[in-house]
């Protein structure tokens, strides 16, 4: 187990196109326990390998109920539409306005290698999206609309 750092969106790693997970061996589960500690250390919802400098296909999710740990996750199915505040680990102390689907199923594999689907509506298929998103390299702040404004967080969105 272990802390790992968090980078920042203005390191080269965050923008870059992740490559798939190959290997299901004892690295990867070390990743993914590293990523738990360090996600649930910051009172994060979502955190992606890339963040913590490994450009791998691989997320976790923290659903309220479990942390889903996704190697390798498509996109499978989006259905509606929802705009909201959303942040990012490593756009410490800000909020952007982003448009994303209010539904959305994933397809994963678990840290042996077997394929699941999993899915969600409104923060968990949010946090899909933006964690998705993180492995083709992409930071909400390049699809949001704006940056939120104190006044606008202070007033809860
Ligand atoms: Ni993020």
């Amino acid at each position: 187990m272990g802390l790992r750092k968090i980078l920042t969106d203005k390191e080269p790693a965050l923008h870059k196109v992740c490559k798939p997970v190959v290997n299901f061996d004892a690295k990867l589960f070390k990743l993914l326990d590293d990523m738990k500690e360090t996600l649930q250390d910051a009172n994060g919802v979502g955190l992606a390998a890339p963040q913590v400098g490994i450009l791998r296909r691989v997320v976790l999710v923290d659903t309220g109920e479990e942390v889903l740990e996704l190697v390798n996750p498509e996109l499978l199915e989006t259905d509606g539409e929802q705009e909201g505040a959303e942040g990012c680990l490593s756009v410490p102390g800000k909020y952007g306005l982003v448009k994303r689907p209010y539904y959305a199923k994933v397809r994963a594999q678990d840290r042996h290698g077997e394929w699941f689907e999993c899915e969600g509506e409104e923060l968990i298929a949010r946090c899909f999206c933006h964690e998705l998103d993180h492995l083709d390299g992409i930071v909400y702040t390049e699809v949001m609309e704006r940056f939120l404004t104190e006044e606008e967080l202070e007033a809860g969105e």
